[in-house]
């Protein structure tokens, strides 16, 4: 056979391959081990020194356009492959889609920011703090000393090395601490002004104890507030704490109770009690403990108890989620069961 017939042939067969596979077949036709071309070149073997240079160019040239022709046959097939898919696969932009799941906040975060929104409207500012604390923070700084009573009203999680400074360590059992962190250092920035402006914050968190069951868990959420200047009062502790649980439950006739208690770093100290009513009854629930806080307190922080003073209260958040949307059952909200999670989401 010729070249040229060889060039045609090849041709020929290249054009009418509809599919990639069609073409590895022709290609082995002529490009093969046994093909065409690999014969021609084979046969050069019995030519002489110049017949076999020219013959060989000549071939060399033959396989180069068969290979040409091999590249451009793959574009095309190619392009027809694609053009069938965009006839054939349509997309169909009048069915509905598939609802991406989103995440939500867990109902306890839903409250602390509904909290952290109504003390900022209120002139609140939102102080942070460690979870792992020392035992002067937690304990010390707020009147309650090493061997102290009252300690045992908050049994928490103690860590066995102490810190850098010899302290106690321990998982925080209020947010009281926060407090004292920022008092002091609030007092320290302004010990050499006249008036110290106002302290007026609020210390949402993590909190620890040694306490499980239906309406206690060992780990849960506290927000407690402070507000320390010249003239704060219990009656302004019962005029903010008021006014927030009437925006927090959305009800302007709540029924608020401050009841006589006792805690170490207020005095005088109260539980904040609401009335809910459950099948026509009136019951009473503790939502927060509250207090003037204490000289000594204040003192701790680096304040001046005869010029300045103040209140504080702390509540759990839980417990005013579990009011706010009538939750019976605390371990609800550790359990993450997406049933339950779901009903809050707010998307
Ligand atoms: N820290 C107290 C507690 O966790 C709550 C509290 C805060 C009481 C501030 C009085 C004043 O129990």
């Amino acid at each position: 056979m010729s070249l040229d017939e060889v060039l045609n042939q090849s041709h020929q067969a290249f054009k009418s391959c509809k599919t990639l596979n069609d073409l590895e077949i022709e290609k082995a036709k002529f490009l093969g081990k046994s093909g065409s071309v690999t014969i021609l070149l084979k046969g050069l073997a019995s030519l002489s020194i110049e017949e076999k240079k020219q013959k060989g160019a000549e071939i060399n040239l033959l396989k180069k356009s068969i290979e040409d022709n091999l590249e451009q046959t793959k574009v095309r097939i190619n392009n027809l492959i694609l053009e069938q898919k965009l006839n054939t696969e349509k997309i169909d932009v009048t069915l509905s889609g598939h609802k991406q799941q989103l995440g939500s906040l867990h109902p306890v975060m839903i409250t602390q920011e509904r909290i952290e929104q109504i003390f900022a409207s209120l002139g609140f500012s939102i102080a942070q703090g460690p979870e792992i604390e020392t035992d002067w923070f937690n304990f010390s700084a707020l009147n309650s000393p090493l061997n102290h009573p009252a300690r045992s009203m908050q049994d928490t999680f103690y860590i066995e090395n102490t810190d850098e400074h010899g302290q106690n360590l321990l998982l925080r059992t209020h947010t009281s601490p926060i407090q004292v962190r920022y008092a002091k250092q609030h007092a320290e920035k302004y010990k050499h002004t006249e008036i110290m402006p106002d302290i007026r914050i609020i210390a949402p968190g993590r909190t620890y104890r040694v306490d499980s069951d239906a309406t206690h868990s060992p780990m849960f959420n506290q927000i407690e507030g402070l507000w320390i200047g010249t003239d704060v009062s219990f009656a302004d502790l019962k005029a903010v704490y008021t006014q927030f649980l009437k925006i927090f439950f959305e009800d302007d006739d709540i029924k608020v109770r401050f009841r006589p208690s006792y805690f170490p770093f207020t005095e005088p100290s109260a539980e904040i009690d609401m009335a809910f009513s459950k099948n026509n009854q009136q019951k009473w629930l503790e939502i927060s403990g509250a207090g003037q806080v204490h000289p000594k307190v204040l003192e701790n922080m680096g304040i001046d108890s005869a010029k300045y003073m103040g209140f504080a209260f702390g509540s759990g958040l839980e417990r005013l989620t579990m009011l706010k949307y009538g939750i019976n059952d605390l371990r609800l909200f550790f359990e993450g069961d997406i049933r339950f999670l779901q009903q809050f989401s707010q998307t």
